[in-house]
């Protein structure tokens, strides 16, 4: 997926400005607060509906106006012409409209212009609690397959109807047995695909950081699930009297996790801050090569904050990953246009830069 041209009307702190872009790597740059991260942001939005970051349609609009606009013209792998608008009006709301049509659902437009970001504030993966990790898996899952998306709505749905049903003072078992059938019938298909994308993910993201590091740690990335040793059915059977002394659903697939681990141990607690940083471009890089192969379409890739705390060789060794054949259109930002100039010229890598300052294009 390639976008030829961005245009932005009042979006951030950008007031217009429109962009035509190399369908290889195109980079930002310019101070801190100049308005690089919002570019990236509003090409976000024209692929997910929404910010990367927790801000509402309203917070993205440029202070004292009333309406935004994103519009951008894409070629997929096949060639195939799209233009997609995205407009907010205050009061009015939001509209998404793919080749002047406008779409009935935002959900219809998910996965038509595929995008993996990588970012700092993607620290929170390792750094947060364990529904972070699912909420993660669970946007990338319901990318790819419409029955994930569908069974975890509905096991989610039936999750919080079981719960309240628990909080009742007498709890009826007929009720709660209908409820435990279709969370077993959720839940497994839910288990059965994350157990499918980990096993595929793990040996790419174990390859993609043995490459950044330049071999020097093994990492890991594993499943954890109550579900690897019991079927749903029994852990509900057998956690029956517990959940009703405390009133909620004590296991199934809303307690998984994604274990990490780098020379055996916890990453969380044992990698520095560039081990973690190193780990999660593996993990958003092998996202990307998942993604392309199961949709036949090569996602967009947003590089945040390129220097983030990486070393020199780990940014030079991204770059050239990033290069090759298995990468399409490249966005990256940086606050130091020497520095990076530097690594793509070492690299050879053919590129197009922008300096923006204050919102706008400065040249
Ligand atoms: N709704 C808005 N209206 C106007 N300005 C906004 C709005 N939202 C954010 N901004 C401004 O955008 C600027 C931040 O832009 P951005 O995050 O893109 O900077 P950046 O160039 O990526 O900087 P850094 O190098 O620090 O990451 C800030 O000055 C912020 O006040
Ligand atoms: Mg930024």
């Amino acid at each position: 997926m390639f976008l030829e041209k961005l245009t932005l009307i009042n979006f951030k702190n950008i007031a217009q400005e429109t962009f035509n872009f190399s369908s290889r790597i195109n980079c930002f740059v310019g101070d801190n607060g100049a308005g690089k991260t919002n570019i990236l942001d509003a090409i976000h939005y024209l692929s997910l509906c929404k910010s990367s970051f927790p801000m509402t349609d309203g917070q993205c609009l440029k202070h004292s106006q009333d309406f935004f606009v994103i519009e951008g013209n894409y070629r997929s792998d096949r060639a195939r012409l799209e233009h997609i608008f995205c407009g907010y009006k205050k009061q009015v709301g939001k509209t998404l409209k793919r080749n002047s049509k406008e779409y009935e659902r935002l959900s219809e437009h998910i996965g038509l212009l595929p995008l993996v970001i990588i970012s700092p504030t993607d620290s929170f993966l390792i750094s947060d609690a364990a529904d972070e990790r699912r909420r993660y898996i669970n946007a990338f899952l319901s990318q790819l397959d419409r029955e994930y998306l569908s069974s975890i709505l509905k096991y989610n749905h039936i999750l919080s109807e079981r719960n309240k049903l628990l909080k009742m003072e007498a709890t009826n078992s007929d009720v709660l047995q209908i409820y435990d059938e279709q969370l077993c019938m959720y839940g497994e298909i839910v288990y059965r695909k994350r157990a499918e994308l980990i096993e595929k993910l793990a040996p790419i993201v174990a390859r993609f950081y043995s490459f950044l590091s330049d071999d020097k740690d093994d990492v890991g990335l594993s499943y954890k699930s109550q579900l690897h040793d019991k079927a749903m059915k029994e852990l509900l059977f057998e956690a029956r009297l517990k959940d009703s002394i405390n009133q909620h659903t004590t296991c199934g697939i809303h307690r998984d996790d994604l274990k990490m681990s780098i020379g055996g141990h916890p990453i969380r607690k044992y990698g520095s801050q560039g081990q973690q940083k190193s780990f999660l471009i593996a993990l958003k890089l092998a996202q990307y090569i998942i993604v392309a192969n199961s949709l036949e379409e090569k996602p967009i890739l947003l590089l945040d904050d390129l220097f983030d705390k990486l070393d020199i060789s780990r940014v030079e060794r991204l770059i050239k990953l990033v290069s090759s054949s298995d990468f399409s259109q490249v966005f990256i930002t940086d606050c130091n246009k020497l520095r990076l100039e530097n690594i793509l010229e070492q690299n050879k890598t053919e590129y197009s830069m922008w300096f923006i300052g204050d919102g706008v294009i400065i040249k």
